[in-house]
């Protein structure tokens, strides 16, 4: 009789709603088309250095659907080639936990970090497939990630929200969202909310042809107004504001605080009343939407077809509406932008939205 395969997976990196999806469409492929066991490795690559798995039943991916975070938890620091304070390579440790599991394959669940780590060790002789995830949406070869529809989701709800205190108050609202060096959070809910300024760090911005926008709605009697930053653009002095550095993290810079520069800005130069609002990590809770449900089970089940043929080094994607597969090394080689000629850029233009610029 065949063995049995033996599957690893892990989430790594920022947790966002998708992920419990994600694991769930991984194992319920595995078990019922295949007959595989699945070893899930607590807290990302922690697990796998440390040699703390958790075997995954039908009962334990029973009822996550609908759950935001990871049941198996994860952590931005573990980088088996950079690994604790020392930054000591302990990948061959990794390598050899993984062999000592008799696993066939490691999925790999993340974001650009994760994927960059889970191309090393692929290169190291693991039978790695990765899933693509992060509220940002800045993997290239995959036009959605696991998670950015969920995160467009909160932060649109916010800037619904502040629709009626900012026009009862007559203020502008700056609502700022995450997104990294990449604007695609901010575009995305700054449409669906109906933004009347939305700036991202692919489009330099000018503050006076803010203000200009913010004075022209007042001069039709829109007393109020909405602007959507992206956490990654650069105020007038062209440097990223920088909340706090993450000592082991892939990337060290965690951003957060522009919004304040601009809302100083804004009152210095037009002398509208402004207030701010960072949504921060409430981008990242909640129940996964209806999309990112979908999305993450057929990613996850298309991560097994992807073991099981062996076809190593890949990592799912969406593309054009087709789920597909594409080499990781594509997928991380450098970040998506927001490209300047992006119809929705047109659309927001054409009903009166301003890029600042
Ligand atoms: O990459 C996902 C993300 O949520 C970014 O949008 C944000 O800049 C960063 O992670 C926040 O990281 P942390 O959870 O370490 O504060």
């Amino acid at each position: 009789m065949a063995r049995k395969k033996r599957i690893g997976i892990l989430t790594g990196g920022g947790d966002c709603p998708g992920l419990n999806p994600a694991i769930r469409a991984v194992a319920k492929t595995a078990f019922v088309r295949h007959a595989a066991e699945v070893i899930g490795f607590k807290d990302g690559f922690e697990g796998l250095i440390e040699y703390q798995t958790r075997e995954l039943h039908p009962e334990d991916v029973s009822g996550i659907l609908t759950k935001g975070g990871t049941i198996l938890g994860t952590s931005n620091r573990a980088n088996p080639f950079a690994y604790g304070e020392k930054k000591r390579d302990v990948s061959k440790q990794a390598l050899r936990n993984f062999r000592s599991l008799k696993l066939d394959a490691l999925i790999c669940i993340g974001g650009d970090g994760t994927l960059n780590i889970a191309h090393q060790l692929y290169r190291l002789g693991i039978p790695i497939v990765g899933m693509p995830k992060t509220i940002d949406n800045d993997l290239e070869a995959t036009d959605y990630t696991i998670g950015f529809d969920s995160a467009v989701a909160v932060a649109t709800e916010s800037i619904d929200n502040v629709h009626s205190t900012a026009e009862s108050h007559h203020r502008v609202m700056i609502v700022e969202v995450m997104g990294r060096y990449t604007g695609w959070l901010a575009l995305y809910a700054g449409v669906a909310g109906g933004g009347d300024v939305i700036l991202i760090p692919e489009i330099p911005f000018d503050i006076k042809k803010v203000c200009q926008k913010l004075d022209a709605r007042g001069e039709i009697g829109k007393r109020f107004s909405i602007v959507v930053v992206a956490e990654g653009v650069k105020p007038g002095d062209s440097q990223l504001v920088v909340k706090r550095r993450v000592k082991g993290s892939t990337d060290p810079i965690r951003l957060g605080g522009v919004g304040y520069r601009i809302a100083e800005q804004i009152e210095n130069l037009s002398g509208l009343e402004t207030r701010v609002i960072i949504l921060g990590h409430l981008q990242r809770g909640g129940k996964p939407t209806d999309f990112d449900r979908i999305l993450a089970t057929q990613f996850g089940r298309k991560a097994v077809e992807l073991v099981t043929s062996e076809k190593f080094g890949y990592m799912t994607s969406l593309r054009g509406g087709k789920i597909t597969s594409v080499p990781i090394k594509g997928a991380i080689a450098r970040l998506k932008k927001v490209k300047l000629n992006l119809p929705l850029i047109e659309a927001a233009r054409a009903v009166g939205t301003s890029f600042g610029d």
